[in-house]
This record gives structure tokens, C-alpha cells and sequence, in this order.
């Protein structure tokens, strides 16, 4: 049996990375997306909120299944027998960031990664952008899977709240 493990923050998934996971699965028997922690990226959303909406993302997608992992990715992969990372690639800035985990993880334990070119459609969509565009107000309900943008709304949403709390009590 052959599983890839896609791994990412997905803080939050988008259609870019669900068209990923979607034409992964295709090609091997399962496709495990791993939501992990990205030690550079302070996410916006908890991995619980993370995996939530990954999972229900892919619900209705054969052979996919998301974890929430610790620790060292290779040693995941090698846990439930992976043989292949599996990772969407927009631009030559992914590719440049990709490259070097590729290379350690293959260091690591030999692991290869496959990447996928990213659809058209989604080569504009990456989380940040998304994050960025939802706390200014702006729609995004079209970049993300459905229940998605309702979160990443309301977490601003607290975010705001909690910054207007902090200022209210520095100046008074
Ligand atoms: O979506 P991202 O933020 O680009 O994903 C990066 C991620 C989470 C896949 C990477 O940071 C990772 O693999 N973290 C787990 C810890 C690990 O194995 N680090 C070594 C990577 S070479």
C-alpha cells in the first residue's frame, strides 16, 4: 500500500492545497495530510481549528485522512510507513523554500518528496494572503474550503477585540 503524507501548517487549508491533496490522492492508495508546526510561523488559528477544517475539507475525498503531528515529520512518515512527502509547488519562491526540507528530509531517512505544480486557478492563493486579506475585511470565501473564512473572521475578530482591551487598558 502506498501513502504519501502532505505535510503543512494549513493555517488555514485553502482550494490551493485541497487541489493538491486531491490530485495526490490519485496517485498513490492514501494520502495523509499531516498538519504540523511550522517552528518559523506563529499560527493564527490552533492545531485543534487547524485539523478541524482540514478534516472536514477532505471528508468527502477517497483515501485521505489529516493527523496532527509532533515532532519530527520523517519520523511520522516512517511510523505509519510513508514512502513519499507530497507538496504543491506555485512559484520559484516555493520551490526555494521547499528545496531545502526535501533535501533534509531525504537526509533524514531517505524519504523523497513529489511535487505537484499548483493549478492556475490557485497559484494566487497561499494562507497568508488569505489571513491577510480576511483581517482587513476583504472577502475570501471563494480561496478556502466552506466553513473556512468563518473562522479565520472570528479569530480576527478576537484578535481586534483583545488588541482594543490591551490599548484601552495602556492608556487609561
Ligand atoms: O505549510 P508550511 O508552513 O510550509 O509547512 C512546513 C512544515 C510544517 C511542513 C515544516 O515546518 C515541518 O516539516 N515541520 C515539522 C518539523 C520537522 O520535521 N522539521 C524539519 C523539516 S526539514
Amino acid at each position: 500500500m502506498s501513502i504519501a503524507v502532505c505535510p503543512g501548517s494549513f493555517d488555514p487549508i485553502t482550494l490551493g492545497h485541497l487541489d493538491v491533496i486531491r490530485r495526490g490522492s490519485a496517485l498513490v492508495d492514501e494520502v495523509v495530510v499531516a498538519v504540523a508546526t511550522n517552528a518559523g510561523k506563529q499560527p493564527l488559528l490552533s492545531l485543534e481549528e487547524r485539523v478541524d477544517l482540514a478534516r472536514r475539507a477532505v471528508a468527502d475525498l477517497p483515501g485521505v485522512r489529516v493527523e496532527a503531528v509532533g515532532g519530527l515529520l520523517v519520523d511520522y512518515c516512517r511510523s505509519i510507513g510513508a514512502s513519499v512527502l507530497l507538496k504543491g509547488l506555485r512559484n520559484g519562491a516555493d520551490y526555494d523554500a521547499e528545496l531545502p526540507m526535501a533535501l533534509m528530509n531525504r537526509h533524514l531517512t531517505g524519504i523523497e518528496t513529489v511535487f505537484l505544480p499548483a493549478d492556475r486557478s490557485a497559484v494566487h492563493i497561499a494562507s497568508s494572503l488569505v489571513k491577510d486579506v480576511a483581517r482587513h475585511g476583504g472577502p475570501i470565501d471563494d480561496l478556502v474550503p466552506e466553513g473556512v473564512a468563518e473562522v479565520v473572521r472570528a479569530r480576527w475578530a478576537e484578535r481586534a477585540e483583545q488588541d482594543g482591551r490591551e490599548a484601552g487598558r495602556a492608556h487609561g
